[in-house]
Parts: structure tokens; C-alpha cells; sequence
């Protein structure tokens, strides 16, 4: 999704900012743009990748302030009219922008301006040269001007007549100013973008502003009254982000998980080998009748996952919730909700919506996420934290499995606290699913053999299983339809002769995952099924419920735990289909990672 990059202080400006930009890459976007202030501002926008933007860019442009942009096109199609940075008719000021206003036509109808994009940002540069030229005063013309919006925007922005200042602005997306050493500041919309030249961040909130100079950040509300705040030191190693001998993040990030689940079990354990939450969740948790969990997309499956658990191990009911639907069909709660987030980046819009309306109605939240101070962490009563490291590829891979264990030690906690009886020792059981998950990723190429036989050239593909094989399914198609563009259905085995398997015809090929004892005839019949109509099936089970032929057969992990263990093959089964197919694996079309628009 779309990101903020911009610069106040050095001689190397263009480069921190493009290579700012190029660590946005990862989030999504479809055209990008750069603006210089030196002599006057130069502004560069482009349609396509960054080097597209490199390419246009002039060696001698130059500048010691600077902002950058990437788009991804929610208002007007991809365009360089439509790309940011956009500027004020007579060129004073010039700004990027996340977020969606939503007042924007009525504001462009009290313009008298010509409209160069079909951008909702124009209409923010046009209303800030209008209420400086009543104004006089640039930072209460730009106070005025956010005060108009309603909507959601993280704003930089440059006075060409002023190469003293930037001007930043934040309501409902994420944007960071980060110091440097007395000589420059920057501002981001992720700290991964400006790790490059500094770990020293300040976190903004909603409504607030900043005066961005070399030697200074000063923070104001939108009444211009002065705010204090530390900064604090963002905890990501930069050689985390990179992707070293790795063909792809996506192939970096599942081969990580067996360690993100060690490092999950040593976060959360204690030196007697005991599981340890923070009071704080304890205190959350006991308070609790009902849990409902509210995410989206593959951490919303994670959820389908964590829904079984918590019910089976904690006996508490939960449900589990997409957030943009939530946020609009609240369903009936019960007396003590618990609300737990679940959310990778800890920036989606549609989750973040939801929290706001929850914590409005006086309920407590509990956010999953894998980054600290994101803002569902920062805003939630509470947080368990990932540990999973950063997650750059499009497809998440890692934070699904962590989403999962961190659930399971929810789960287990609960159970501890209320008496329940334990079937099986959590975390010996999590050390060993690290070590299972060790040797699948070590098979790789039988699972690129499946794809290659499966997947390649089909138009469309079934992924069944029942009980928690088919939340699996479901998290299987969204991976595959997501960077192969394979038209993919997760669905329980038995719930296909009500319809769909209609769709079943000669060759349509048909994954079953197979870990669940008590289902295994049923499943085991329904794949007969779509054998039967012409499917091709593809049988991954797991032992104690294998056949003699089934395509894989995974090692024994208790059935609770058996997603953490059985989507590996589906994700690998996604990452070579998608190769086979020739699709860009890291950044698959029309996505973003951080959806950070409604
Ligand atoms: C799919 C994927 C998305 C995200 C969804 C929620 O691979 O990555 O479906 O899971 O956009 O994102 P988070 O977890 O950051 O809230």
C-alpha cells in the first residue's frame, strides 16, 4: 500500500529517498515519485517499479529536502498525473499522501483551480495554497487545511520558498518521524524505510502535526499547542529485511518458521519451562466469557485455527470475525467480550476500525501482532507479540503459523488459570513441530514436483479437508489464488456435493489435506468423490491417518496442532505454482502487505 518518504538536511537526499522507497517496494504499489527542493522543486513521478523512477530521474537533481511516494491506486487509475508528489497550481507547495479523504468533492467544489489528477491528495495541496493566501502563515494555513479533512491521511509535505521545513501530518495512517544526528531528520510511513540512517523514532498520533527542521521535530496538535515526547529505538536488525541468498522473501519467510517458532516457545516460557503472560493479558483474559477474534485474510484464517483451540483447550467460546464486516454488522456480544486482534503488520485499516468502535463501547482489546508499537499495538489494552521478524513478502507465510502458536499459548494459559486438564505439554509439542517443520522445508522439491504436477497450467484448483484441515484449505486457495492467480476454493470436503463440486470436471485438480483421525473416512470418502467426477487429487496426510499412495506424508504432530505443520506444503505448493506460472512471486498484482486503507 501506499508509502511515505521524505528528508530535511543532507546532500544525498535523492539517494537516502529512493533507497527509502525501494524499501516500501515490499508494500505494494504501482507508481512512485520523488520531490527535490534546491533552487526550486523538481518533481519526478513514474509509472511502474522505483527503477522505472531511478531511470527518469536526472544525476544532477539535487536537493536538501526532499519527499518521496509510493501509490497504490485506490482514487483514479495508475498514472503519472495520478502519482504523487502533487502540487499547489503555482508550485509553492508540494506534498505526498496516504489514506483516503472522504470529503474530497465537496473541498474540490469550494476550489476555484484546475484539477490536474483524479487524486482525493490535489484537493489537499489546492486548500493549503488557499488558506495560505488568506493566512499569510504557512503552518497555520497546513493546521487549517488538515482540520478540513475528514478521512484518513499520513501528509509531508515542502514549501518551495522555504528550505528550512517540513510539514507532517497524521490522522488514521501510520507515519513516523525519525531524528537523526543534529544534522537531517526523515519521516516514513514504515521505519523500515529510513533504518538506513536511523533507529531513533517518534511515534506520532492522530490529529497531530510536526515541523520537521534539521536539528529538530516539533510536535503540535491541530491547535498549535506544543507536545513532548521521547523517541524510542525501533527494534529491527536491517539485515532482517534483506534477503540474502534468497531468490524471493516469500522462500526466506518459510524457511524461517521452525526458528520464529523457537523463538516464539523462548519468549513465552520461563526458566522452569512454565508458560508466562504478561499480568496484564492474565488479568485481560480472566475477565473474559466470549473471545471474539477480528482480522483479515490469511490472519483471519490463523484465526479459524485459534478459534478451535481456544474452544477445545480453554473451553471458552470464541469467534471469529472478518474485521470489514465486523466493523458495519457487529453481531450480538456477549456480557464480557475480550476482542482479540490479530494483525501482522498491526496497521490494517479495516481491523484498526473496528478497535476504534470496540474501545468507544468501553470493551478491552488484546492485539496479536508481529510489530511493536504499531497501531493496533499502541492502541489495544494489551499485546502479544509475534516474534516472527519482518515480513515483507506479500504472502504471509510466518506471521500464520506464529499467529497460530501464539494463539495455542494463549489457549494453554487460559486452561492453566481455570484448571482445565491438558491433553498434551505445549511446548515440548512446539519444539518438536519446529523440528518437523525443519525437515519439510528440507523437502522442497517434492513440493515443487507437486506443483509442477497439480498446478502449472490448471485455471482452477480445490483445497478440502475437515475440521481444522479445511481452515487450512482456506489459508491453501487464498495463498494460491493471491501470487499464482489460480482461480482456488478452500472448502470442507463434505460440504462440496451441496454445489460446488459442479466445478469438478476432467483433470480440475483437487488438494486434500488430510491430519484429523476423527474425520479421516469422511474425508477420505469425499475425495473418492471428485475422484469419481474426474479430479485430480493430491493427498497430503499426516501419520496415524496416511495411506500407502497418498502424495506426502507428513511426520505425527498432536491433531491440535497439525495447521502449523500441514500448511507448509501449501504454501510451498503456492510459491513453485506461482514461479512455474512465471508471476512475481514478492509482488503479486493489485496487493499490497499494509493495507492501510478501508
Ligand atoms: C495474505 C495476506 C493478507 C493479510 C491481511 C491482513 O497473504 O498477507 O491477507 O493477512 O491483509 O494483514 P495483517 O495481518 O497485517 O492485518
Amino acid at each position: 500500500m501506499c508509502g511515505i518518504v521524505g528528508m530535511i538536511g543532507q546532500v544525498g537526499t535523492k539517494e537516502i529517498l529512493l533507497k527509502g522507497l525501494e524499501k516500501l517496494e515490499y508494500r505494494g504499489y504501482d507508481s512512485a515519485g520523488i520531490a527535490l527542493v534546491g533552487e526550486n522543486v523538481r518533481t519526478f513521478k513514474e509509472v511502474g517499479r522505483i527503477q522505472a523512477l531511478r531511470d527518469i530521474v536526472p544525476a544532477d537533481a539535487e536537493g536538501t529536502i526532499g519527499i518521496g511516494h509510493t501509490r497504490w491506486a485506490t482514487h483514479g487509475v495508475p498514472s503519472v498525473p495520478n502519482a504523487h508528489p502533487h502540487q499547489s497550481t503555482t508550485g509553492r507547495f508540494t506534498l505526498v499522501h496516504n489514506g483516503v479523504i472522504e470529503n474530497d468533492e465537496q473541498l474540490k467544489a469550494t476550489l476555484d483551480v484546475p484539477f490536474l489528477s483524479e487524486t482525493d491528495t490535489e484537493v489537499i495541496v489546492q486548500l493549503m495554497e488557499k488558506h495560505f493566501v488568506e493566512l499569510g502563515d504557512v503552518e497555520a494555513a497546513f493546521r487549517k487545511t488538515l482540520s478540513d479533512l475528514h478521512g484518513s491521511y499520513a501528509i509531508a509535505m515542502i514549501d518551495s520558498e522555504d528550505q528550512e521545513r517540513l510539514y507532517i501530518g497524521k490522522n488514521k495512517s501510520p507515519l513516523l518521524v525519525g531524528l537523526g544526528d543534529g544534522t537531517f531528520n526523515v519521516v516514513a510511513s514504515d521505519a523500515m524505510a529510513m533504518l538506513q540512517v536511523t533507529d531513533q523514532y517518534l511515534e506520532l498520533h492522530d490529529g497531530e502535526i510536526v515541523i520537521l527542521t534539521r536539528e529538530a521535530a516539533t510536535i503540535k496538535t491541530l491547535d498549535g499547542e506544543v507536545l513532548e515526547r521521547a523517541p524510542y529505538t525501533a527494534e529491527i536488525d536491517a539485515s532482517d529485511i534483506e534477503k540474502g541468498t534468497y531468490a524471493h522473501y516469500m522462500l526466506k519467510e518459510m524457511d524461517e518458521q521452525p526458528a520464529v517458532i523457537r523463538n516464539i516457545i523462548q519468549h513465552y516460557q520461563n526458566e522452569n519451562g512454565d508458560i508466562e503472560l504478561t499480568e496484564g493479558v492474565r488479568e485481560l483474559v480472566s475477565e473474559a466469557d466470549r473471545i471474539y477474534i477480528v482480522a483479515c485474510g490469511t490472519s483471519y484464517n490463523a484465526g479459524l485455527v485459534g478459534k478451535d483451540i481456544l474452544e477445545r483447550i480453554a473451553g471458552i467460546p470464541t469467534e471469529v470475525h472478518v474485521s470489514s464486516e465486523f466493523g458495519y454488522n457487529m453481531p450480538l456480544l456477549s456480557e464480557h467480550p475480550l476482542f482479540v486482534f490479530l494483525s501482522q503488520s498491526g496497521e490494517t485499516a479495516d481491523s484498526r476500525a473496528v478497535l476504534v468502535e470496540v474501545k468507544k463501547r468501553g470493551y478491552k482489546a488484546l492485539t496479536m501482532t508481529n510489530v511493536p508499537g504499531s497501531t493496533l499495538s499502541r492502541e489495544a489494552n494489551e499485546t502479544m507479540l509475534l516474534h516472527a521478524g519482518p515480513e515483507i513478502a506479500v504472502a504471509s507465510t510466518k506471521a500464520y503459523t506464529a499467529q497460530i502458536a501464539v494463539l495455542a499459548i494463549l489457549a494453554y494459559d487460559i486452561a492453566r488459570a481455570t484448571g482445565k486438564e491438558l491433553p498434551f505439554d505445549l511446548m515440548p509439542e512446539l519444539a518438536r513441530v519446529a523440528t518437523i517443520m525443519d525437515s519439510i522445508m528440507a523437502q522442497k522439491e517434492l513440493f515443487e514436483d507437486l506443483a509442477e504436477r497439480y498446478l502449472k497450467t490448471t485455471p482452477n484448483t480445490f483445497f478440502i479437508g475437515r475440521g481444522l484441515d479445511a481452515s487450512v484449505c482456506l489459508e491453501g486457495a487464498l495463498k494460491v489464488k493471491e501470487i499464482s492467480y489460480i482461480q482456488a476454493e478452500g472448502y470442507p470436503g463434505g460440504e462440496l456435493k451441496h454445489g460446488s463440486i459442479a466445478l469438478i470436471e476432467d483433470g480440475t485438480p483437487v488438494i486434500a489435506l488430510i491430519s484429523q483421525p476423527k474425520t479421516n473416512l469422511n474425508i477420505r470418502g469425499n475425495v473418492k468423490e471428485v475422484v469419481a467426477r474426474g479430479a485430480n487429487a493430491c493427498i497430503i496426510s499426516m501419520q496415524g491417518v496416511e495411506h500407502e499412495n497418498d502424495d506426502f506424508i507428513l511426520p505425527h504432530v498432536e491433531p491440535l496442532l497439525a495447521p502449523l505443520i500441514n500448511v507448509l506444503p501449501v504454501q510451498l505448493m503456492a510459491y513453485y505454482a506461482a514461479l512455474a506460472r512465471g508471476c512475481d512471486v514478492d509482488k503479486p498484482r493489485n496487493l499490497a502487505k499494509s493495507v492501510t486503507v478501508e
